[in-house]
C-alpha cells in the first residue's frame, strides 16, 4: 500500500533509512560483524581466492560499489560482471571462486542463469536477495537477505542502499574470519554503517524539497551527464540509469577520469553535469582531482550540479547548484550520494507528469533472458 504517498517510489525513497537499518539489524553487536545466516560456512570463506559478483542494472551498480569495500577489507580479488555477459565467455571459475549474486527480486533470469552456470562449474554461490524464498537464493549455497521490505516501483531505490549495506556486512564478516582487518578496524567500519540511516534521514529532511524544486526547474532538459570517481563512479551510473528509466531523458554516467579520453567532447554551453564530489576531509587527493574535472568542463560551459559534503567550500565557486550530503568515510559516501539522485529523478518525472512507478517498456523483474 502507498499509504499517504503520491507513488510507491516516493514511499520507497522515504524508506531508504529503514532499508539500511533493517539490513544491519542483528548483524552487528558492539562493533563485531557476524551474519547469523552464514554460521557454519567459515570453511567456505577461508577456502576461496577469488570473488565474482554477478547482477544486472541497479544491482550491478551496488556490486561495483561493493567491490571497493570487499577488496579493501578482505584482500580477496573481486570482479564484477553483468550476469548476462558472464556465462557466454567461458569464465575462469572453480571451487576456489565465490560467486556473489545480487538481486532484489531473486527472479531475474539473467542472474539466475549465471548462478546455475557457476554452480555447474564447481564454484560456491552466495545470494544477496530482498525476497524471501525466491528462486536465486534457493539455488545458492548461502543467502544474505537484504531487509528493505517489498519494493514495488520499477525503479529500484531502497533495495540499492540495502544491497550495498549487505555487501559491506559480508565484507566485514569475511574480514573477521580471514583476519584481514583487526577487530578495531572492523568496529570503526561497523559504526560508520550504523550511522548511515540517520544521515540518509537528514538528507530527506533537509534537502528533499530543494531537490524537487530544482528538478521541476530542470523539466525541459534534454540530456544530463553524471560524473564520479572511485565509489562515486557507480553512483554516477546509477543516477543516469534512474533518470533514463523514469524520465526518458538521455543520461549518461562516466568515470570522471575518463572525461578527457572522449566524453568531454559532449560538453557544450548549458549542458547539465552532476558531479559526485568526494569529501575533502576524508579524501583530499580525490576531491582535488574531481574539482579539477569540474573546472575543465565548467570552462566549456557545463552547468555543474555538485553532490557534495555540506561544508565543502572548495566546490562552491564552481558549482551552479549544490546538493548537500552529510560527512561520511569515503567508502560510505555512496550510501548518501545516491539519495539526492533518486530524489532528483523522481522529482523530474513528476514535473513531466509521468508515471514514476510504471515507466514505459519496463517490468519490475525481468524473468526472461
Ligand atoms: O530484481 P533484480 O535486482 O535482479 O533486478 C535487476 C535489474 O533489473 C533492476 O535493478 C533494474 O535495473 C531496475 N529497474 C533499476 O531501477
Amino acid at each position: 500500500e502507498k499509504g499517504g504517498w503520491s507513488s510507491f517510489m516516493a514511499k520507497e525513497v522515504s524508506e531508504e533509512p529503514e532499508a539500511v537499518a533493517n539490513t544491519v539489524r542483528g548483524r552487528i553487536h558492539d562493533g563485531v560483524v557476524q551474519i547469523p545466516e552464514l554460521d557454519g560456512l567459515d570453511e567456505m570463506f577461508l577456502g576461496i581466492n577469488r570473488i565474482v559478483v554477478v547482477a544486472c542494472g541497479t544491482a550491478a551498480y551496488a556490486a561495483m560499489v561493493g567491490k571497493y569495500a570487499l577488496e579493501q577489507w578482505t584482500r580477496i580479488p573481486v570482479d564484477v560482471e553483468l550476469a548476462h555477459e558472464f556465462r557466454y565467455r567461458d569464465p575462469v571459475i572453480g571451487p576456489d571462486t565465490l560467486i556473489v549474486s545480487i538481486s532484489q527480486s531473486g527472479e531475474t533470469m539473467d542472474t539466475l542463469m549465471a548462478v546455475k552456470y557457476a554452480a555447474s562449474r564447481g564454484a560456491k554461490t552466495l545470494s544477496i536477495c530482498n525476497t524471501q524464498g525466491a528462486t536465486i537464493p534457493r539455488e545458492s549455497d548461502a543467502i544474505v537477505y537484504t531487509h528493505a521490505g517489498p519494493e514495488v516501483a520499477v525503479a529500484s531505490t531502497k533495495a540499492f542502499v540495502a544491497q550495498i549495506t549487505a555487501l559491506y556486512l559480508l565484507a566485514l564478516h569475511v574480514a573477521r574470519l580471514r583476519g584481514s582487518l583487526t577487530a578495531a578496524e572492523i568496529a570503526v567500519n561497523a559504526h560508520e554503517l550504523e550511522a548511515i540511516p540517520a544521515k540518509i534521514s537528514e538528507i530527506l529532511a533537509t534537502e528533499q524539497t530543494h531537490i524537487e524544486q530544482f528538478a521541476h526547474w530542470m523539466a525541459d532538459t534534454r540530456s544530463v551527464l553524471f560524473l564520479g570517481r572511485h565509489v562515486g563512479y557507480p553512483i554516477a551510473l546509477e543516477g543516469a540509469l534512474k533518470l533514463k528509466e523514469i524520465t526518458y531523458i538521455h543520461a549518461e554516467g562516466f568515470a570522471a577520469g575518463e572525461l578527457k579520453h572522449g566524453p568531454i567532447a559532449l560538453i557544450e554551453p548549458g549542458q547539465p553535469v552532476f558531479v559526485i564530489v568526494p569529501s575533502p576531509r576524508e579524501s583530499a587527493e580525490l576531491q582535488k582531482k574531481v574539482v579539477s574535472n569540474i573546472q575543465e568542463i565548467r570552462a566549456r560551459g557545463a552547468r555543474i550540479i555538485a553532490v557534495a559534503e555540506a561544508g565543502d567550500a572548495a566546490v562552491l565557486p564552481y558549482a551552479d547548484e549544490v546538493l548537500r550530503i552529510p560527512l561520511a568515510a569515503p567508502l560510505f559516501e555512496p550510501l548518501l550520494a545516491v539519495v539526492p539522485l533518486h530524489i532528483f529523478a523522481m522529482g523530474l518525472a513528476n514535473a513531466k507528469g509521468l508515471d514514476v512507478d510504471q515507466p514505459r517498456n519496463l517490468a519490475k523483474s525481468v524473468t526472461v533472458e
